[in-house]
């Protein structure tokens, strides 16, 4: 059976349509339909609770406006297809794609995505701007997240998978996440994601519920969904820049003598980036007790310490080179002993 989780919010005048348009798509095929309401003021649930008595409804109600991504993963619970589908209520998805996505399952695709982003997909009525940003945010999201690289478009809110994918993780799904085929995408476990072009729809009726704040929201999900690795970088990135502020300040502020100023920067932002690795990186999961762990970060780092200030002192005092630059060049020697001896020495 194929479960089609639909959230709705205020999604009244379009459920009828978007129901029979499922039913006829999926003619002779066994399916269910999860709606998962929050408490739409314009009586969505109503409408689908009747709809239920022709069609094969589930309706979950929940007591208000509690986020797409949780809708999602609340429908999951309920459906019991073996294979589950996510689509939008507002038919900016159409409901005539479902049979595709079911055969691309039913070859071997584990995660079958409704792509604006491949050949033959697109979107209709988008200005230059909101292109920029979509694009720009899948850029984003293949940066931090090595799992999705390739995917053309892993923020599709329409696609199909087995069940398979997400049994075991549902628990871990980020209901705050803001798009859930990234959760999926990172979490689930799969081997072949296939997709197929759609055209994402101009919204006929009502209006769109995702507003204000998305950019930013977007942004943390993607931050929080990135592995160990991509975290530690950006804390390096961070560190790189507390480091050179530190001696920046040391040298040309207080005068400090380079030798000084080097190890005292060197420390400040060893210190800085010991506390984002650890509430961060890898999120408290440590070996031993904090000051302990303090102490192992620099045992962990020693050795990128050492070619950090021997290759700072160096460089400033036997060739010249400018303070600043000198302890550029020792940062990026040092930190490529540093990641793999830090994450075997001090976290899980
Ligand atoms: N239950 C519930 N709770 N449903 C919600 C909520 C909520 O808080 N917010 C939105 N929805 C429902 C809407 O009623 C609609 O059915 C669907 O989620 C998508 O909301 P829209 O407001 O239409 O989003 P959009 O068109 O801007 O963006 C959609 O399409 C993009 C492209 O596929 C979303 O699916 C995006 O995640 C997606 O990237
Ligand atoms: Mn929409």
């Amino acid at each position: 059976m194929i479960s089609i989780i639909i959230p709705t919010y205020n999604e009244r005048d379009n459920l009828e349509e978007l129901v029979s348009r499922i039913d006829r798509a999926l003619a002779g095929l066994d399916y269910e339909i999860v709606i998962v309401d929050d408490n739409s003021p314009d009586g969505t649930a109503d409408l689908a609770r009747e709809l239920s008595s022709k069609y094969p409804i589930k309706v979950k109600v929940r007591p208000g406006k509690m986020g797409l991504s949780s809708a999602v993963v609340e429908g999951l619970e309920l459906a019991e297809g073996d294979v589950v589908a996510v689509m939008d209520a507002d038919l900016q998805h159409p409901p005539e794609l479902l049979p595709e996505l079911y055969r691309k399952v039913m070859e071997g695709c584990d995660i079958a995505i409704a792509s604006r982003y491949v050949k033959g997909g697109s979107v209709a009525g988008w200005g230059i701007v909101r292109r920029v940003i979509s694009k720009g945010s899948i850029l984003l999201a293949w940066i931090l997240l090595p799992k999705v690289r390739g995917i053309r478009d892993p923020s599709s809110g329409y696609f199909m998978f087995r069940r398979s994918v997400v049994e075991g993780v549902v628990g871990e799904l980020d209901p705050r996440g803001f798009k859930i085929l990234l959760e999926v995408l990172v979490k689930g476990k799969y081997s072949r994601v296939c997709e197929v072009p759609y055209t994402f729809g101009l919204r006929r009726r009502g209006t769109s519920k995702l507003g204000g704040g998305v950019i930013l929201s977007y942004l943390l999900h993607v931050l929080e969904l990135s592995p160990p690795f991509v975290r530690f970088a950006i804390v390096g990135a961070v560190g790189t820049v507390v480091n050179l502020a530190v001696l920046w300040m040391l040298r040309y502020g207080f005068s400090v003598m380079h030798e000084i100023a080097s190890a005292v920067a060197i420390e400040v932002s060893l210190l800085s980036n010991f506390l984002l690795n650890d509430v961060w990186t890898f999120r408290r999961r440590r070996r031993s007790g904090f000051i302990q762990s303090v102490l192992r970060y620099h045992a962990a780092n020693l050795a990128g310490i050492l070619t950090q200030y021997g290759t700072s002192v160096s460089l400033h005092r036997f060739l010249g080179v400018e303070s600043l630059m000198s302890q550029f060049v020792g940062i990026l020697i040092g930190f490529l002993v540093n990641y793999a001896l830090s994450k075997s020495m001090v976290w899980w």
